[in-house]
């Protein structure tokens, strides 16, 4: 069976660039579930469904076609055969994907393709309800948090080096924020800390510590 590392937390709390390096390091593929959600929300967007109306979106959900590969260590997606790159990383989709990740038959759609992702292999899967609601019965599940502060200033730093969007930190830390409240008060699957995850708070944390700190507290039998 494939071994499943599920990490959830806010926005900013640095799991996407844990997981990369704990995936490296142990040769399990990265999932990053939350561009699934902006992938539906950036299609929805692009075909005008109003994604504050949740039948409208739930209506839509089943139409996007998302095929996922594995490749260089991670699962890649690709929507009509295009990657969508940095499209899914703009503040407009930031401000629609907590509504679009609000509505139950786009979290089934989503929910169902992760878990399908165990055929290629053993996986380090990121997001927000990895270890509440899509791989619970994981013996590695973890919780990654770091302050409001912490977390804005990593995201505009971010932005700003891709050469996504150039905002204030006050602006990312309104923005982040507001995603928080909406994902944590969410009817199905909300953020929130599992039972037995392990919380790891980075805001002082080197990247490498956490990654240490991870890999040291995966079952001893899944170490390298
Ligand atoms: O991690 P991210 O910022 O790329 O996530 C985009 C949105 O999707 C965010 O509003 C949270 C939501 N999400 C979710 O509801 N469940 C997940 N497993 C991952 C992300």
């Amino acid at each position: 069976m494939a071994k499943v590392i599920a990490i959830d937390g806010p926005s900013g709390a640095g799991k996407s660039s844990v997981s990369r390096l704990v995936g490296e390091r142990l040769g399990f593929l990265h999932v990053d579930s939350g561009a699934l959600y902006r992938i539906m929300t950036w299609q929805a967007l692009a075909h005008g469904v109003a994604t504050a109306d949740p039948a409208a979106v739930a209506a839509f959900a089943a139409e996007v076609a998302i095929d996922c590969r594995p490749e260089d260590g991670r699962i890649a997606y690709y929507v009509n055969g295009e990657a969508p790159g940095n499209r899914i990383r703009t503040p407009e989709i930031n401000a629609h994907a907590s509504e679009v990740a609000t509505v139950k038959a786009v979290r089934d759609r989503v929910t169902a393709l992760l878990r399908g992702l165990t055929r290629y292999g053993d996986l380090v899967v990121e997001g927000r309800d990895i270890t509440t609601a899509v791989f619970p019965d994981s013996p590695a599940r973890f919780y990654l948090t770091a302050s409001a502060e912490a977390r804005a200033r990593r995201r505009q730093k971010e932005e700003v080096e891709k050469g996504i969007a150039n905002q204030s930190a006050e602006a990312v830390k309104a923005s982040l924020l507001a995603r928080d409240r909406m994902d944590s008060t969410r009817q199905y699957a909300p953020l929130r800390k599992a039972d037995g995850a392990f919380e790891i708070d980075s805001s002082d944390l080197t990247l490498d510590e956490v990654v240490a700190t991870v890999l040291a507290a995966l079952p001893a039998d899944w170490r390298r």
